[in-house]
């Protein structure tokens, strides 16, 4: 392979690409050295798969915290529970580059994103790149603190970095419209704020963009769909694709907290996810101001007739 196969517009074959990764990307040895945590999680799973048509399957390890969960990734799994430093530094072996798919944990998120990075520190990895939230200084709350927190961490950690802000992924919403069908519509508490939704695939496609291109080290992109939309237009786009009528009613935050408690959610869960809501979404940080994320993943993100297709076709 010449370099001169560089400037050809045909998209080269999954074998092309993955040759001329093996040639123009610095570290070129046979162990990983992509690892991704959060690697058997709805995210990473799909960045595992898109990185898998990027990259040798050898040069990416899962970091995961139960292995036997792994075994359908095609790539080799580590155990590592964000929980334990020590267990950590050894599964960040020998990594260059290292994808930290924020933790599901919000009462410990904190703690344990420094120890990944800690960990990551200690195990010689060159890169880190972390999925924080969009606009992640303009929340106010909590729950955008532990990004923050995170993202101070890495900016003086000494390692390279890159911040990728998502912002909220369609299936937050379309995952549950099938069964909101049932009910004749959507529930929540950020008003008519306006949302630029993209697919969790269109956010994995971005991160492995930037594990695999150059110049993207001690960047903060904030990442979103290209299109904001509210959540009436949602539940409008809904209706006209079932044909049934469908609606979006809001509640305020003491009301949407005891909503979702009342539909199974633990109370102290429910509160958090109403504050979300409530004081966060609605103030309007979820709107996306440029486009980022498609410019990463070179095509336009998932829209919203698309995403509410995929949920109603399912
Ligand atoms: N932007 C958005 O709209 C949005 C929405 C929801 C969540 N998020 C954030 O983005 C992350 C990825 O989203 P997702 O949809 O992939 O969430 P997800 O399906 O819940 O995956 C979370 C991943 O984090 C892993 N994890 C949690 N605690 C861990 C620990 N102590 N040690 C090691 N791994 C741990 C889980 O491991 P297991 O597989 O073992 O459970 C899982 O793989 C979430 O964790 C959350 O921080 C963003």
């Amino acid at each position: 392979m010449t370099n001169t196969t560089l400037t050809t517009s045909i998209p080269p074959s999954r074998e092309e690409a993955i040759e001329l990764t093996r040639n123009f990307l610095p570290t070129m040895s046979t162990t990983p050295t992509f690892g991704i945590t959060g690697a058997t999680g709805q995210l990473g799973r799909k960045v595992i798969a898109s990185l898998s048509g990027r990259v040798a399957q050898q040069q990416i390890a899962a970091i995961v915290r139960d292995p036997a969960k792994a075994t359908d990734l095609g790539v080799a799994a580590r155990q590592g529970d964000y929980a334990d430093r020590q267990g950590l530094e050894k599964a960040f072996a020998g990594l260059d580059s290292l994808l930290l798919i924020s933790s599901s944990s919000l009462g410990t998120r904190q703690a344990e994103h420094e120890n990944v990075i800690r960990a990551a520190q200690r195990a010689g990895v060159r890169r880190i790149v972390y999925t924080s939230l969009l606009h992640a200084d303009r929340w106010g709350i909590a729950f955008a603190e532990d990004h923050l927190a995170t993202e101070r961490w890495l900016q003086s950690s000494g390692l390279d970095f890159t911040i990728l802000r998502n912002g909220w992924y369609w299936e937050n919403h379309t995952a549950g419209l099938a069964q909101a069908l049932e009910h004749g519509g959507l529930v929540g508490g950020a008003g008519e704020a306006r949302i630029s939704w993209a697919s969790r695939q269109d956010y994995a496609n971005a991160a492995v963009a930037v594990l695999t291109q150059p110049d993207h080290a001690g960047k903060t992109y904030e990442l979103a769909g290209d299109t904001a939309h509210s959540l009436q237009e949602l539940a409008a786009e809904t209706a006209r694709q079932s044909g049934r009528e469908f609606g979006y009613r809001n509640l305020q935050e003491a009301e949407h907290a005891a909503f979702l408690a009342s539909v199974g959610l633990p109370p102290p869960l429910a509160a958090v996810l109403a504050e979300i809501d409530c004081r966060g979404i609605a103030k309007g940080v979820l709107a996306g101001q440029d486009r980022t994320l498609s410019a990463l993943i070179g095509r336009p993100t998932t829209s919203l007739p698309t995403a509410v297709a995929a949920a109603l076709n399912q």
